[in-house]
């Protein structure tokens, strides 16, 4: 669909905060374009431009599969809430850490979800040669189509695969990022060996996510009758989409056995900030 059609759809939409997100395919690199330099084998199904390596449908549930069916019953009812309530985090780190302004670099984003940091973090995405690799295929929210148009610009590497076998050469990224998604994966040890191998000599690996147990930084709000029939109705949309407490694989109460294997590993530990009920490790191959 044009671009300017499909906005045109969209002006004088009502749109509602908990009503179900309208849907849009990421705008994909073809593979061919892209396997040679990057890619370590061809050995993936290529269906609407996206590179398939995942083949084994095994049978037996293990607890990954159990949390990961609870994350898409997160991820259907993702509402605008969550969306403007995790950008600050994102913009926060990307100041600290100075990634937000990276020029001409290649950036791996392993378990990237929707894709959406390719526009939300990133200043100058344009210039980036952007690879979203995720088990999921997840599509774009329209709140971040709405908010971040160059998502459905620029082109990228989408790839289903998981981050502990990651199907790309040795040394051909500058930057891995692994955004809220650690505590998802099934073993995030695996994650860093990977990120080691496919990571230039000098390329970094930025790490954050929550903190289980960690304080959170909200000051109390005051009483109102508004604030309690938002919270109602955000609990009831959660009710509704069936969203679990809990979807996690493995949460970290501290970034100690993160930064114990990436030392293991080989990496240098450039940053490491705890920051209310978050975390951000910079490390550098
Ligand atoms: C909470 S989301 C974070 C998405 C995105 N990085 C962000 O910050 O918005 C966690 C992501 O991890 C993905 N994931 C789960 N298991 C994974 C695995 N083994 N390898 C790579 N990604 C995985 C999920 O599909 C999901 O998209």
């Amino acid at each position: 669909m044009e671009l300017s059609k499909l906005f045109f759809d969209l002006i004088d939409v009502k749109r509602d905060i908990y009503q179900n997100a309208d849907l849009f395919q990421q705008r994909r690199r073809d593979p061919n374009e892209y396997e040679q330099e990057f890619l370590r084998n061809s050995d993936y199904q290529a269906v609407d431009k996206l590179a398939d390596f995942i083949k084994d449908i095994s049978s037996d549930v293990d607890n990954w599969e159990r949390q990961n069916s609870k994350f898409l019953n997160y991820h259907k009812s993702l509402n605008p809430h969550t969306f403007f309530n995790s950008i600050p985090i994102d913009h926060y780190i990307g100041l600290k850490t100075g990634l937000a302004q990276i020029q001409n670099k290649v950036v791996l984003d392993v378990g990237g979800g929707t894709g959406h940091f390719l526009s939300s973090f990133f200043r100058y995405p344009h210039s980036l040669q952007y690879f979203l690799i995720d088990p999921n295929v997840r599509l774009l929210h329209d709140q971040f189509v709405r908010m971040y148009p160059s998502l459905l610009e620029i082109p990228i590497g989408h790839i289903r695969s998981y981050a502990e076998d990651l199907p790309f050469r040795n040394n051909i990224a500058d930057l891995i990022i692994s955004s809220s998604a650690i505590d998802h994966y099934k073993d995030y040890k695996l994650f860093i060996n990977e990120a080691f191998r496919v990571l230039k000599p000098n390329g970094k690996l930025l790490i954050s996510s929550h903190l289980k147990g960690a304080k959170s930084g909200a000051t109390k709000k005051k009483f109102s009758v508004r604030a309690i029939i938002e919270k109602g109705l955000r609990l009831l949309h959660r009710l509704k989409n069936g969203v679990a407490i809990d979807d996690h694989v493995q949460e970290f109460e501290s970034t100690a056995p993160i930064i114990e294997k990436l030392k293991a590993k080989g990496f240098t530990i450039e940053q490491d900030e705890k920051f209310k009920q978050y975390f951000y490790i910079l490390a550098r191959k």
